[in-house]
């Protein structure tokens, strides 16, 4: 396969001499005069393990080239890749400007060259904002090659680490593909072929913010062990061994448990303990700015599950809520997000019910019942038996967990706030 590389930076160099070396031929085009001089003279413009031998060997077999101009490159090609940077503009958001200019590049050269027998496949790995290839990439080819471009545009995060470049490249943690509707790209695979890793077809959506979420999680993880670090610096306990501990549990620590996006945490335990954590913090002058947050975070996620459970009801309207405590099965109301939300349906004025058949508000002792009358005065009148709830006549059920399946809720609009995932 001819492959094109726009931007010889570390993405674009890497996957330049990776390609090479799995016996495709490669173009690679970059803006600097003196990177490209390097790269045909055999030097490697980056420093990175393996990539100067993979140089020479690409160079030697006659696979690797590198120009300033696009020319003619795109003839015989079936794939180009887009590399260029998206440095940060000065509000924080990408520079896209890179970009839009190679794009336009593409389709000029496509425009100018001879007609192709096969569509160009288009992968862009800089990091891109949900949206460009939609929003940004597809205008810049529809304005200059019309509808029915011959292209197929994909959208390809790269996972590489500087360091580790090479073998991240042919051990990916995963290999996502944007496309338009997920559909398989015949040039991706070929790209691809004899490379492990968990392969998901998206669309370009999906593709495209993988990188933020990945990078985002990876610094709250190294914010979060600072954090502890710090903490347990000032308390004299050894960081070490709590480290030890902590990765240990791949049941609730190291593990997918608690990140599918859903229903705000609560319960007795983790606000009071985040909290106390907070405090220790100030105290000690650990200052945890990252712990201080998650409060604050899941204060501003309740509030969107009830604009969430209210959107499109009509003033007034009658709501049944299913399950009030924070985990079906219990009473324990303290600190349920569900107790937060039926007050803000009240406050809006929406004529609630509550079928949880776990709670009977007259058996609700001490510190949960200050909590459930503090925060629900009415919850006595609220609560409705499951013969009840069954009779129907809601605009709509309001999921808050497992209690609902008791429920026939065939007919009836519900929305389930535990999941939106
Ligand atoms: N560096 C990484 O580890 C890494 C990992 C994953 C994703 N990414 C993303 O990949 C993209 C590239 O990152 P990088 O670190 O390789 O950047 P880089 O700055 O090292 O390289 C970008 C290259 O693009 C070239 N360029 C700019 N405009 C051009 C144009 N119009 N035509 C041709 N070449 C042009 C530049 O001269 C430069 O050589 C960025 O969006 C980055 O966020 C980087």
């Amino acid at each position: 396969m001819k492959v094109v590389i726009f931007g010889l930076g570390y993405v674009g160099f890497t996957a330049a001499c990776c390609i090479a070396s799995q016996g495709h031929t490669v173009i690679g085009v970059d803006v600097s005069r003196r990177k490209v001089d390097e790269i045909n003279a055999g030097q490697a413009p980056i420093v990175e393990p393996q990539v100067a031998e993979m140089l020479s060997e690409g160079l030697a077999a006659g696979r690797i080239s590198a120009r300033t101009e696009i020319g003619d490159a795109l003839e015989g090609a079936e794939l180009a890749i887009v590399c260029v940077g998206t440095p940060s503009a000065t509000d924080g958001s990408h520079n896209m400007g890179y970009v839009a200019d190679v794009s336009r590049q593409i389709a000029q050269a496509l425009k100018a060259g001879p007609a192709r027998d096969a569509a160009l496949t288009v992968a862009y790995r800089s990091t891109f904002r949900p949206g460009t290839c939609e929003g940004l990439v597809m205008p810049i080819f529809e304005a200059i090659l019309g509808d029915g471009a011959p292209v197929e545009i994909v959208y390809n995060p790269e996972f590489l680490r500087e360091g580790s470049a090479v073998k991240d490249y042919f051990e990916p943690p995963k290999i996502v593909l944007g496309t338009d509707g997920g559909r398989p790209n015949a040039a991706m695979e070929a790209l691809h072929d004899g490379i492990e890793a968990p392969v998901f077809h998206v669309g370009y959506r999906e593709a495209e913010i993988t990188k933020f979420v990945d990078n985002t999680w990876h610094a709250v993880k190294v914010a979060f062990a600072n954090e502890i670090g710090r903490t347990c610096l000032q308390l004299g306990v050894s960081a070490k061994q709590v480290h030890e501990i902590f990765v240990s549990d791949t049941k609730l620590n190291i593990s997918p448990y608690y990140t599918r996006p859903g229903g705000a945490f609560g319960g007795s335990c983790l606000p009071k303990d985040v909290r106390a954590l907070a405090h220790i913090g100030a105290d000690t002058g650990a200052n945890l700015p990252l712990v201080e947050s998650l409060l604050r975070s899941n204060e501003a996620h309740k509030h969107r599950l009830f604009e969430y459970a209210a959107e499109g009801l009509e003033p007034g309207a009658r709501v049944l809520m299913a399950g009030l405590a924070f985990k079906a099965g219990t009473d324990d109301l303290r600190e349920s997000p569900n107790v937060d939300l039926a007050r803000k349906l009240l406050a809006a004025g929406f004529a609630l019910e509550i079928y949880d058949p776990a709670i009977r508000a007259d058996m609700l002792v001490g510190a949960n019942l200050g909590y459930a009358y503090s925060q629900l005065p009415q919850l006595e009148r609220l609560l409705v038996s499951r013969d009840q709830a069954g009779k129907g006549g809601y605009a709509r059920v309001i999921v808050n967990n497992a209690t609902a399946k008791d429920l026939d809720l065939s007919g009836v609009e519900t929305r389930d706030l535990g999941s939106l995932a």
